[in-house]
Order: C-alpha cells, then sequence, then structure tokens
C-alpha cells in the first residue's frame, strides 16, 4: 500500500519526486499570507485611523531633528522596504543594514539583535537614534502638537493628548507600528507550489520550474537551511552565528545579539515595562525568560527569505553582494569561523556550480509580483 502511494506520489511529480518527509518540511513553509493577529501590547492594533497616522508618520520628514529624514528614506517601498545601502545612512552611516519591514509583524523580536521585544518599541528607536532621526521625545512631541492635522489624528485614534511627552513618543510608536503591521508580502511561486503538493494536484505541481524544486531539495535536505529559516515566513526568529565577521571597522566589533539582550532589558520600552497595554503581560513572557550567555556574541537574527530580490546586499551588514554569493557563503563556510561554544549546525556544504545555481533558483521563487502596499493620497483632512 505504502509502494502504491509512492507510485502515485512519483507518477503526480513528473521526473521529480518528493518523499513523504520532504513533502511534509515543505508543506510547513506554508500557508501563506497567515491570518492577521492583533498585538495586545498595542491597544491600536489593526485601527484604521491608527494605520493611516502611523502611514503619514513614516514619510513624515519633520520626524527628524533636521527636518530632512523620515522613515521611508532607509525603508523604500519600491525597494521592498529597503535601502539597497551595505550600512544605512541616516544623519550617519549606521552599523547595520536595513532590514525589509514586510511580514515585520510575525517576528518575536525586533532589529537583527533583537534589542526590542514589539514593533512599536523597535518604531521608538530610529526616532531617539542620534544617527536616524536623532530627535528626543520632547521634539517629537512637540511636532504632534503643533501640527493641527496629525494632534486631530492622535485624538481620534487615542482620545486626548497626553500630558507627558514620552507617552506622546510611545503614541507615535503604536499608530506606526500599525501601519507597519499591514505589510505583507503576496503569494509566490513557491506557495503555488507547495499547495498543489499537498493537495495533490499534478498540474499545480508541474507548474514549479525544475530547477526551483531541485534547489528545495537541497533546502530542506543535505543544505539543512530549514533547521534555522523555518515555517511560512522562512526564520525561527532566533539568533545564530553563521561565520559572517562581525567587525564593524579595524577595532570595532558589532556584538550583536549579547548587546542587543542587554539594551532589551535596560529598555524602558520592553513589554515588562509601563508602555505596554496588555494587562496580564501575556506578550511578556519571552522577555522574562530570555537569558544572556557568551555564545550569544556575534549571533544575529535569521532572517526571513521572502522577497530578498529588491533587498541586495545581504546579512546584518550588507557583506554579500548576490543571492549567488550568499549561497557561495554557506557552501565554502569555515568551521573555525563559527564559535566553539555555538550549536553545530553550518558546515561548509561543498555544492556543485548546477547544485548552488538550483539553490539560487528556489530562493528566487520566494519572490512575489509586488506586495499589498499601495500609497494613499495625503489629501483627505482629519476632520
Ligand atoms: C538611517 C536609516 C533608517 C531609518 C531612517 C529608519 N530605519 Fe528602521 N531600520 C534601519 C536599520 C539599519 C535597522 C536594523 C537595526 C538593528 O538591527 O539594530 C532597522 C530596523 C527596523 C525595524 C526592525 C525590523 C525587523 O525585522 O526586526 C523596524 C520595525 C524599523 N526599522 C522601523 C522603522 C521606523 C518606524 C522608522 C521611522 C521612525 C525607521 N525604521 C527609520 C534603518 C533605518
Ligand atoms: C544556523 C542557522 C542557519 C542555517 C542552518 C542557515 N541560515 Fe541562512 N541565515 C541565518 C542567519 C542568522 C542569517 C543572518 C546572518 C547575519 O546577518 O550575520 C542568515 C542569512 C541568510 C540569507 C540572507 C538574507 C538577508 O535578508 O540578508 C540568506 C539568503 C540565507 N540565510 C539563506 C540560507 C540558505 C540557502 C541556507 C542553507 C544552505 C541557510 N540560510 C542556512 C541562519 C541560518
Amino acid at each position: 500500500m505504502r509502494w502504491f502511494g509512492l507510485c502515485l506520489a512519483v507518477l503526480a511529480q513528473g521526473a521529480l519526486a518528493f518523499t513523504d518527509a520532504e513533502v511534509h518540511a515543505i508543506a510547513s513553509h506554508g500557508p501563506w499570507p497567515p491570518a492577521f493577529k492583533a498585538d495586545p501590547s498595542n491597544r491600536v492594533s489593526g485601527n484604521a485611523a491608527a494605520i493611516e497616522l502611523g502611514e503619514r508618520l513614516f514619510f513624515e520628514r519633520r520626524l527628524s531633528v533636521n527636518g530632512e529624514i523620515s522613515c521611508s528614506r532607509c525603508h523604500l517601498p519600491e525597494r521592498n522596504w529597503t535601502d539597497g545601502e551595505a550600512r544605512a545612512l541616516g544623519l550617519t552611516r549606521v552599523d547595520r543594514n536595513t532590514p525589509s519591514l514586510n511580514n515585520v509583524r510575525l517576528q518575536r523580536w525586533f532589529g537583527w539583535d533583537g534589542a526590542n521585544d514589539s514593533l512599536w518599541a523597535q518604531s521608538i528607536r530610529p526616532i531617539l537614534d542620534a544617527r536616524e532621526l536623532g530627535m528626543s521625545a520632547q521634539q517629537a512631541a512637540k511636532l504632534v502638537r503643533g501640527d493641527a492635522d496629525l494632534s486631530c489624528r492622535h485624538k481620534k485614534v487615542f482620545g486626548a493628548l497626553p500630558a507627558e511627552d514620552e507617552q506622546l513618543l510611545v503614541d507615535i510608536a503604536k499608530a506606526l507600528a500599525a501601519f507597519q503591521e499591514t505589510l505583507a508580502s503576496a503569494r509566490t511561486a513557491f506557495d503555488e507550489f507547495r499547495d498543489a503538493l499537498v493537495r495533490k494536484d499534478p498540474a499545480g505541481i508541474e507548474k514549479y520550474p525544475e530547477a526551483a524544486k531541485r534547489g528545495l531539495r537541497i533546502f530542506v535536505g543535505k543544505g539543512s537551511c530549514n533547521v534555522c529559516h523555518v515555517g511560512p515566513a522562512f526564520t525561527n526568529g532566533e539568533f545564530h552565528d553563521t561565520g559572517i565577521a562581525f567587525f564593524i571597522e579595524p577595532g570595532r566589533v558589532d556584538p550583536g545579539r549579547h548587546e542587543g539582550i542587554r539594551k532589551l532589558r535596560a529598555s524602558r520600552f520592553n513589554l515588562l515595562g509601563p508602555y505596554s497595554d496588555d494587562p496580564k503581560r501575556a506578550t511578556a513572557t519571552s522577555t522574562r525568560h530570555v537569558v544572556l550567555e557568551h555564545r550569544n556574541f556575534g549571533e544575529f537574527r535569521t532572517p526571513s527569505l521572502r522577497n530578498l530580490a529588491l533587498t541586495a546586499p545581504y546579512m546584518h551588514n550588507g557583506r554579500l553582494a548576490t543571492l549567488r554569493d550568499v549561497v557561495h557563503h554557506y557552501t565554502t563556510i569555515s568551521p573555525d569561523r563559527l564559535h566553539s561554544d555555538g550549536e553545530a549546525i553550518l558546515k561548509a556544504l561543498k555544492l556543485p556550480e548546477p547544485e548552488a545555481q538550483d539553490l539560487v533558483a528556489f530562493l528566487e521563487s520566494l519572490q512575489d509580483g509586488g506586495g499589498n502596499y499601495r500609497r494613499r493620497p495625503f489629501a483627505m483632512g482629519c476632520g
């Protein structure tokens, strides 16, 4: 009976048949898109007026100390919310590569080092960072208080303007978060294939290019890529050392997750602090239990692999220019460059060139035909 089933599977899939274990692994990368779930720590999560206010603030250059830099300076919609730079440039150069904001609501930790535990807390960081928007809470609050449209919109979303500037800064960040939660990538060739495989639809299975199929087999098989790049968003949301050198410049290193945990614990804006709207603090469980270990030094968060075509260069410091370079990195990785106290998942894959190309073809099949975002015209008054 099992043999008969396997035969059917072979017939249905043409030249390249997947085993039950492979089908199971592939199915775990869907379905896509995942359903929306409001963030309990942000009482305006999913609120239409908050999304609109957040969108305005996201493109608002007056949210920077010199009036010239908005969030969209580095997170450009047409570049899948990145900037094409190896390391981002705000008021001055920052240490890391700008990540995409598509599907960002699915993260548990935010930033390459996970220094924040909510999307709204993460949205405060660039406003206050002297290298990015360079504002103080007072300056950000003054912008909203002094602008008729922004303060009208704020009142519509949150009720009265708060007396405390820091509370108003948090409100701004919660509106920004509500907007960013709406950014999602669309279905891809991979998702069509994955669903066809699950419902055993030969025509749907057939459509997916053979090279991508072969690359996918490496991804879930001997490449062990799906040990870390798991689930529908292709990330476990956790932190690893993949052997990317973390020198920012001679004599200065990026400690990654090690510093991220310190910052997270010290932050007044974390989910254990006074600004979370989750009364039971159930969302703070991971934050409460996070432990700092030596191995966290030089670890960075596993990125999603959806929609990579427009987000080059890659890795936390933009060190690798193309997807080909990333695959080359994994095929030649030296165990000496990995932490001795880290996990031993990675080893040089030594893939022959055609297989490396197949892996790239698979990664390219995770690209959608354009995200869901259409910028709304800002002509409408608050009223
Ligand atoms: C100077 C360029 C720059 C500007 C301006 C900027 N960002 Fe970013 N953004 C980055 C970089 C670089 C990171 C990665 C930060 C890190 O890991 O420490 C990042 C990370 C993020 C993340 C985390 C994404 C993730 O996957 O964890 C969010 C959310 C975000 N930014 C939102 C914003 C918002 C909202 C604004 C405006 C208030 C903004 N950014 C302004 C460059 C920028
Ligand atoms: C041990 C966990 C782990 C494994 C296994 C792993 N990755 Fe990664 N991957 C990461 C982490 C962590 C990063 C970010 C590293 C950094 O920036 O320093 C990353 C980055 C990437 C990127 C860059 C994405 C971006 O937006 O910059 C790609 C592409 C990628 N991995 C593909 C793969 C492929 C293909 C495999 C299998 C050959 C693989 N990964 C195996 C953890 C892993």
